[in-house]
């Protein structure tokens, strides 16, 4: 059959808010015309992330029922650390609340002020994390994701020579670990091949840098790697990911992704002296090393959901999701980055809205104007997320202006996407009267959350 379903059949519904415009006018006023400060019920298809929005199985949910809530050494903490090590191969597991804790602990216990951390593309609270401890959080994207609309299959890559070359300069020492994060979210999430991945790891060697991957998407970059790298088609999802994971020497998750849960996360290693240093600390700030931060249920739930992640029929669902939305948005010819990621669609705001400017942040009104016109949350990627001040006072905008409409894991139908397309192409037609916003209040870190926007007139 041409058509692909959804794997499953629905047990359970939850009611969606359908909301007036009149009534979105409103939430958004009070929100600070920030969506991230919306109450949730005023949000029709929420897109605003994929992490800890999926929806859970009947296994999943039964795993539940078998949580050990034992403090030290559950039953759920064993068959948790059997799961991870199935999969990823690593010796030490510790569980934490979510990524950006396995994230914290990483750069509290193995960075210094100074240090270089490269990545093909660090996440927000992963780059936030590093800088928080004074180190140096750095991107080498490959060159081909610099063009938004290239084909290139692997945009997610690292750019080998820009590598090289950091090391060349910074010096190995300098440089406690590099990362490589799979999909690449920042990037478009775009996916990494295990060809890049297996260089990267020898550069690395060879000057005694050891390598994390940031694991968030594993199983939907190994999917990536199956359908377009060869030497892989006939190979099983697990299989992948396991030689993905056998070429760094640790980990970080979010297993609000790929782990198909609502909260959880892990760090993982093979060094000892490593694993020390992360045990104590996790034991200060997350809990004992055989829960760290969650709840013995929490642990049952992530183990069958990371490998369900790993059901082809499950990712091949997923992946034709993301690529139906995209083939219509592009008919239409809305700008987004090609080809489209695993977990979202990218639009490019800068394109959207040629006539605002960086400054007038194109992404703050798109997300808007959607919001407005179909109750639909979307998240900017541009210039009030990444961009940075200026020594004259002003910003330095961010290289593109994105809004990411990501996609919860089995939770949205074939007919709410349908409802997103058409509310796109409403907005896009109508695209000349997107608004430019100022911001009015920000937070010194990750101000994105909490900015309050008014719009602006030119
Ligand atoms: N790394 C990547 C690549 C991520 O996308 C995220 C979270 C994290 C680390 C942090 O994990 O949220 O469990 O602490 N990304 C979410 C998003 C928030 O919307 O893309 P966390």
């Amino acid at each position: 059959m041409r058509t692909i379903i959804e794997p499953f059949r629905i047990k359970m519904t939850e009611a969606l808010p359908i909301t007036t415009r009149g009534a979105r006018e409103d939430c958004l006023a009070a929100a600070f015309n920030n969506v991230f400060l919306l109450d949730a019920d005023c949000v029709t298809i929420d897109l605003l992330t994929d992490s800890g929005t999926g929806a859970m199985s009947d296994r999943q949910w039964s795993a539940l029922m078998l949580g050990d809530e034992s403090y030290a050494g559950s039953r759920s903490w064993r068959r948790f650390e059997q799961t991870v090590r199935e999969i990823t191969g690593f010796r030490h597991i510790f569980p934490t609340h979510q990524g950006r804790a396995a994230e914290r602990i990483l750069a509290a216990t193995r960075l210094k002020k100074g240090n270089v951390v490269p990545n093909n593309g660090h996440f927000d609270t992963t780059r936030a994390n590093i800088e928080y401890v004074g180190a140096v959080a750095t991107d080498a994207p490959t060159t081909e994701a610099r063009d938004l609309y290239s084909e290139k299959q692997f945009k997610g890559n690292m750019d080998l020579d820009a590598l090289a070359r950091l090391i060349e300069i910074e010096g190995a020492a300098n440089i406690p670990f590099c990362m490589i994060t799979v999909t690449n979210n920042t990037g478009g999430g775009q996916p990494v091949s295990m060809e890049n991945i297996r260089r990267v790891k020898e550069l690395l060697e060879r000057r005694n840098i050891p390598l994390i991957i940031d694991a968030c998407r594993f199983a939907e970059n190994a999917f990536f790697i199956k359908q377009r790298e060869q030497g892989f088609a006939d190979r099983s999802l697990l299989d992948i990911a396991r030689e993905m994971f056998s070429f760094a020497d640790g980990a970080t998750m979010s297993a609000k992704k790929d782990g198909l849960a609502n909260i959880g996360g892990f760090l993982a290693c093979n060094n000892d002296d490593w694993a020390n240093d992360f045990r104590n600390l996790l034991i200060l700030t997350e809990g004992f090393p055989t829960y760290g931060g969650l709840a013995g249920r929490d642990l049952e739930a992530i183990s069958v959901g990371l490998m369900e992640a790993l059901e082809y029929d499950y990712q091949r669902y997923r992946h034709a999701t993301v690529d139906y939305v995209a083939s219509a948005l592009i008919a239409r010819g809305v700008p987004i980055v090609r080809p489209a990621g695993g977990h979202a669609i990218f639009i490019d705001a800068a394109a959207f809205c040629p006539h605002l400017a960086p400054s007038d942040y194109p992404g703050i009104g798109l997300v808007n104007a959607l919001y407005l016109e179909g109750g639909i949350r979307a998240v900017e990627l541009g210039s009030v997320m990444f961009g940075k001040p200026a020594p004259d006072g002003g910003e330095i905008a961010a290289p593109h202006e994105l809004v990411r409409l990501a996609f919860p894991r089995r939770v949205y139908t074939q007919s709410h996407f349908d409802y997103l397309i058409e509310t796109l192409d409403a907005v896009w037609r109508r695209r000349a009267s997107i608004k430019p916003y100022r911001i009015t209040q920000q937070a010194p870190f990750l101000r994105h959350f909490t900015a309050h926007y008014e719009p602006a007139e030119r």
